[in-house]
């Protein structure tokens, strides 16, 4: 079958959503499963650096262009004692993590996180225990991390072999509060409170500290919007972001409404935006509160979630580092996936910070096996491609063309689709995802005012197997090709999208 009518809109300079923050195409490294442990750092693998870091997954992590890293977590931070993780290694205590009902060795700590965050290049963005701890503990954290010396616990990094100060600017108070499931959960007004009180003491150190408080832990949440009016009536004057998480998976065989999963991404963050924007106006404040989208992904939370576990073991048989969350995604994730990225991007003016929850096995681009190999899920394809090519200014997008009925979100438009024109080069890159199972989509896009003379190239991800997937046995099976007929002729690009697809047309003076 072939949709007979193409789905079009115009680009042109003058009329731009924002830049891109790049730190937009930001990641997250919790304590959780083989995040850590057999993931990123694992001291006898083969390629394993001085520090025990794995040395083939920090280059996989370059190459998926990750600008900023989250961490310890995630739910693990609730019951988090920094304090464990720094210092000589024999002396850290061995911890029980009522989070991922785990046992944490704190073998990696705050050190290490800071010296794999410069081998990334990306920056870090530390996660405070809000849960189990307050303002005092968070303010010792900060005092060890950041002060040049001469008081007590910067002389204690000093003396644990790091004397320069990391510069931590970016904190996030605390993680998903709201949530039942949160060691420490809290009333909206609770939270608000400790979080301004935080919040205001950090800034007494450092008013530069960059700060984000917890909105709603996913859109459905019963308290979802009044949860982030409470928060911010205490805070709004005194944080920077407020955050957003969320998470997809297919669920009764309903493929269509799973790949329209950014029509509630985007209402999400159109929300959010809304009751930021009622708190300043009834504040009066000329502040702007913005987005920190700190977690999303596609997840399929099944019966290997220990939380969600009722026969979950008793605590004495907690693993250290488990199998968790370890989904092995398929092109239909990744097309999905590649549409989140797209509603990120296509909301640059008030998304500022993004983070692909998590980096590596735990619902991750980058799946590793303790001693063996690393390699690239589906979806680190449209990460890498979009981190690369999405830097620069969104241009404003309203596609029009053929829709179809799914079950949850009603009639949706087949094309999603996003375009970031680089100001430098005068490049632009189409972002554009098909969402029908079966049929190509033709795709028409006029180009007003910006000089632009041949397409680059058109990458597509896309199968004959939409289920297909690349695993320990075959790690290759997935990648992107090259699309077949796109043309650019005068102002007018023409394509044609192949069923259920990803595709990043890049277009040049
Ligand atoms: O990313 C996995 C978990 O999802 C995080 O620990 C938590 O914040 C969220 O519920």
């Amino acid at each position: 079958m072939n949709n007979p009518v193409a789905a079009h809109f115009t680009l042109d300079p003058a009329f731009a959503v924002s830049k891109v923050d790049p730190r937009l195409f930001g990641s997250f490294v919790e304590h959780l499963g083989r995040c850590v442990y057999t993931g990123i750092y694992e001291p006898g693998h083969p390629t394993a650096d001085d520090a025990g870091l794995r040395t083939d997954v920090l280059d996989l992590v370059r190459e998926l262009g990750v600008s900023v890293v989250r961490y310890p977590g995630g739910n693990f931070v609730s019951g988090y004692q920094w304090e464990d993780g720094v210092g000589p290694k024999d002396a850290r205590p061995r911890r029980l993590d009522l989070a991922w009902r785990s046992t944490e060795s704190n073998a990696f700590g705050l050190g290490e996180f800071m010296d794999f965050a410069r081998k990334v290049d990306a920056e870090p963005m530390m996660a405070l225990n809000l849960g189990t701890r307050g303002v005092a503990e968070a303010l010792a954290l900060q005092e060890y991390a950041n002060h040049p010396g001469g008081t007590e616990r910067s002389e204690l990094r000093a003396a644990h072999g790091d004397a320069e100060p990391y510069g931590i600017r970016l904190w996030c108070l605390g993680n998903e509060l709201d949530g039942p499931w949160q060691t420490g959960h809290k009333t909206a007004a609770e939270y608000g409170r400790l979080a301004a009180e935080t919040a205001r003491a950090m800034r007494q150190i450092d008013p530069g500290v960059e700060l984000v408080a917890c909105g709603s832990s996913n859109q459905g949440m019963a308290t979802f919007a009044s949860w982030e009016a409470t928060v911010l009536t205490h805070a709004y004057e005194l944080v920077d972001h407020i955050s957003l998480h969320a998470y997809y998976q297919e669920t009764d065989g309903d493929r269509d409404s799973f790949l329209a999963s950014a029509v509630d991404t985007e209402s999400f963050i159109e929300n959010v935006v809304a009751t930021c924007d009622h708190v300043g106006a009834r504040l009066k404040s000329d502040r702007r509160v913005n987005l920190s989208f700190d977690e999303w992904n596609v997840w399929y939370q099944s019966g290997d979630c220990p939380q969600l576990d009722p026969d979950a073991p008793p605590a004495e048989d907690w693993a250290e580092a488990p199998r968790l969350l370890e989904d092995n995604y398929s092109v239909t994730d990744a097309v999905v996936f590649g549409s989140l990225l797209i509603a990120l991007l296509r909301h640059a003016d008030r998304v500022k910070i993004a983070c692909l929850a998590q980096l590596v096995n735990v619902i991750a681009p980058i799946a590793t096996e303790p001693g063996g190999a690393a390699w690239r899920q589906t979806t680190f394809f449209p990460f890498a491609q979009a981190s690369r090519y999405g830097r620069g200014t969104v241009l404003d997008v309203r596609p029009e063309g053929p829709t179809h009925a799914t079950r949850r979100f009603g009639e949706v438009p087949l094309l999603h689709a996003t375009a970031v024109r680089d100001e430098e080069t005068g490049e632009v890159t189409v972002f554009a995802v098909n969402r029908h199972q079966t049929a190509p989509l033709p795709l028409e896009v006029t180009l007003r005012g910006l000089d632009l003379t041949r397409v680059v190239e058109h990458s597509v991800l896309a199968d004959a197997d939409p289920d297909a997937r690349n695993t320990r046995a075959e790690q290759t099976r997935v990648a992107p090709h090259e699309g077949e007929g796109t043309t650019l002729a005068g102002e007018r690009l023409a394509a044609t999208l192949e069923p259920l697809s990803w595709n990043v047309i890049r277009l040049a003076p």
